[in-house]
């Protein structure tokens, strides 16, 4: 696949074969991904692996706030029952920790570089047949959950990655194209 092929035929995936993913695969793509601009080299990142039996208690922070959603007491079990099986059915969670720097300009920067982190992760699972999806669910900010993951204050939980192979890739949703949006300045 060419670099442009892989840009353009990623999907975000939320649907997942039951098959595992190499960790050490992941660890593989990671050490890549790395490779971002970034201003002053601040490196603010780091990573939570979670699978297997580990992805047990986010199932149950999940059940827990699903089931908070619904008055109805058979209605919030079913609800949260979805929600516990919708986590367990996700082969590995990859959270993405940022340190939140006290200058909201290196902040803004150190956001922009995760971001590219992230993607060219992306970039590189799905050339290796693996999907995902960058979740920013509100509970990136439920204590629990933040908790669960080990992040401290001061810690910006840029996403959640899903990963796993895709057992549904969904059609593309259009892009505008570029060149309609782009300004061309040739003259003083
Ligand atoms: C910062 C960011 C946050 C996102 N958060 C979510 C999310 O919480 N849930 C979700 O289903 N998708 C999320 N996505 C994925 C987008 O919805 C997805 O990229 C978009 O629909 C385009 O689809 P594609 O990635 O398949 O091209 C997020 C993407 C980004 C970049």
């Amino acid at each position: 696949m060419s670099l442009a092929q892989i840009i353009k035929e990623r999907r975000s995936i939320h649907q997942f074969e039951d098959r595992p993913v190499s960790i050490e695969l992941i660890q593989e793509l990671l050490e890549t991904a790395v490779w971002v601009p970034n201003h002053k080299l601040t490196e603010p990142w780091r990573f939570v692996l979670i699978h297997g039996e580990g992805r047990r208690r986010l199932a149950d922070i999940a059940r827990a706030g699903a089931e908070k959603r619904e008055k109805d007491p058979e209605k919030s079990k079913e609800l949260g029952q979805k929600f516990y099986d919708r986590f367990m059915r996700v082969p590995v969670f990859l959270a993405v920790v940022m340190k939140e720097d006290s200058h909201p300009v290196v902040r803004e920067e150190d956001y922009a570089s995760t971001s590219c982190l992230i993607h060219n992760f992306s970039l590189l699972a799905w050339e290796h047949g693996i999907g995902l999806v960058w979740e920013t669910y509100p509970l990136l900010h439920v204590p629990e959950f933040r908790s669960a993951l080990g992040i401290q204050p001061g810690e910006k939980l840029v996403g959640s990655l899903h990963i796993g192979y895709p057992a549904q890739i969904p059609p593309a949703r259009p892009r505008s194209s570029a060149s309609s949006l782009l300004t061309v300045i040739d003259q003083g």
